[in-house]
C-alpha cells in the first residue's frame, strides 16, 4: 500500500508539471471539448481531420472548423454534398459554449497527454481509496481509520479538481477558478503524502529520529503557512499575467504592465527565507549531518534559494517560458516540504 501511495503521488505532481507546461505552451485549448478531443477518442492530428468532408461518417458531438467557426455534430450522420446543405438540414450546429476555433495540432497533443497523465494519476489514487477502505471496514492494521480517511480525501478531491477542469474547457467562468485548481491540487498531494507517513508508521512504528524540537515546531509552522500564503499570491500574479496574454501583450513587457501588487508576492520572499533560517540554522547547528532533521533543513534551504533564484530569472530575463513549470512545480515542493516535515515531528512526538 505504501508504494500505491508513493506512485499516486507522484502521477499526481506530474499532472501538475504538465499542466504548468500546457499553459507556458498557451495549448490550454488544444482540445476544445471534454474528457474527448473534437469528440475523438485520438485527438486529430492534422488539419483535415477537423476540416468538413463530404461522404464521410460523422459521430455525434464530432467538432469541426469551419468559416471560424467551432461546429458541433447534432448526431450522428454520412455527410452529403455540401457543408451548408448538412448546417442547414441541422446536423451542425455552433459550439454552444465557446467558439475557440483554432487548430494547432502540437497545442492538441500537448493538451491531450496532460489529460492522460490526468487520467493515469486517478488510478493509483482510485487504488489506494479502495484499499484503504476494505482494510479499513475489516478492521486489519493499525491507523487504519486514519489511512482510509486520508485516501479518500485525495481521491474526492481529485474528482473535485478534474470536474473543475470540464467546468472551464466548456466556458463556465469561475471566479479564481486558477487558484481554486492549484488548491486543490495541493490537498490532494498533501492529503497522499500523510496517507504515506500513516501507513509507514503502520508498518514500522513511529520515527522517533523525527522527535521536534519545539523551537523548530513553532518556525517550521509558520514558514509552511506563510509559503501557503505566498503560493496563493503567486497564482494571483499568475492570473494577472494570463490577463496580459489574452490582451496580447509581449512577454518581455508582462513585468512592466501586472499591477504593482506583483512586487508584494516578490518581496514576502525575504520574509520566507527569515522565517525558514529561524529553524534551520539551529538544527543545522544542533543536529548531527545526515539526521532527519538535517537532511530536512538541507533540502529546503535549497528549494527556497532555488525558487527566489527562478522568480529572479522573471526579472532578468523577461520571464523565460521554461523556468515558469520550474517556478510552480518548486513552490509546491516548498509548501509540501514544509507540510511533511512538520507533520513526521508531530507525529513522532
Ligand atoms: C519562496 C518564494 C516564492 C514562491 C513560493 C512563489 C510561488 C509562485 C507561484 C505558485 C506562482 C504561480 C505559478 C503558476 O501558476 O504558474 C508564482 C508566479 C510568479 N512569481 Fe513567484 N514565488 C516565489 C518567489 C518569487 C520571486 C522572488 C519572484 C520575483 C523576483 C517571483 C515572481 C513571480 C512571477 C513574475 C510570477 C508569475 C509568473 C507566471 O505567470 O508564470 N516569485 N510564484
Amino acid at each position: 500500500m505504501k508504494r500505491w501511495a508513493t506512485i499516486a503521488f507522484v502521477s499526481a505532481y506530474v499532472v501538475v508539471l504538465a499542466g504548468s507546461i500546457v499553459r507556458m505552451s498557451g495549448a490550454g485549448m488544444g482540445c476544445p471539448d471534454w474528457p474527448r478531443c473534437f469528440g475523438l477518442t485520438i485527438p486529430p492530428t492534422s488539419e483535415d481531420q477537423i476540416r468538413w468532408q463530404h461522404s464521410t461518417v460523422y459521430g455525434q458531438d464530432r467538432m469541426l472548423i469551419e468559416r471560424d467557426t467551432l461546429w458541433v455534430a447534432q448526431r450522428s450522420h454520412t455527410s452529403g454534398t455540401t457543408f451548408a446543405a448538412d448546417r442547414i438540414s441541422g446536423l451542425w450546429a455552433p459550439n454552444p459554449t465557446h467558439n475557440y476555433a483554432k487548430f494547432n495540432a502540437t497545442h492538441t497533443w500537448i493538451e491531450f497527454i496532460n489529460r492522460l497523465s490526468g487520467a493515469w494519476a486517478g488510478i493509483p489514487a482510485t487504488v489506494l481509496f479502495i484499499w484503504s477502505l476494505f482494510r479499513a471496514i475489516r478492521g486489519r492494521g493499525d491507523r487504519r481509520w486514519k489511512i482510509a480517511a486520508w485516501s479518500t480525501l485525495a481521491w474526492v478531491l481529485l474528482l473535485v479538481v478534474a470536474w473543475l477542469g470540464k467546468l472551464v474547457v466548456e466556458g463556465h467562468l469561475i471566479p479564481g477558478s486558477i487558484t481554486i485548481h492549484m488548491l486543490g491540487a495541493l490537498g490532494i498531494l498533501i492529503a497522499l503524502i500523510f496517507a504515506r507517513q500513516d501507513i509507514s508508521i503502520a508498518l514500522s512504528g513511529r520515527p522517533s529520529q523525527a522527535n521536534f524540537p519545539s523551537q523548530v515546531r513553532l518556525w517550521l509552522g509558520l514558514s509552511t503557512l506563510l509559503a501557503l500564503f505566498q503560493l496563493v499570491m503567486g497564482t494571483q500574479v499568475r492570473e494577472g499575467v494570463d490577463l496580459l496574454v489574452q490582451a496580447g501583450v509581449a512577454r518581455t513587457d508582462w513585468l512592466a504592465e501586472l499591477p504593482s501588487s506583483w512586487k508584494l508576492h516578490r518581496s514576502f520572499s525575504w520574509l520566507l527565507l527569515v522565517t525558514n533560517f529561524a529553524w534551520i540554522w539551529p538544527v543545522w547547528r544542533g543536529k548531527p549531518s545526515g539526521s532527519f532533521w538535517h537532511r530536512g533543513a538541507n533540502a529546503m534551504s535549497i528549494l527556497l534559494c532555488a525558487q527566489i533564484i527562478t522568480g529572479l530569472l522573471f526579472v532578468w530575463f523577461a520571464v523565460p517560458a521554461w523556468s515558469q513549470p520550474l517556478h510552480l512545480v518548486m513552490a509546491m515542493g516548498l509548501v509540501l516540504l514544509g507540510f511533511s516535515l512538520w507533520r513526521s515531528g508531530y507525529l513522532a512526538r
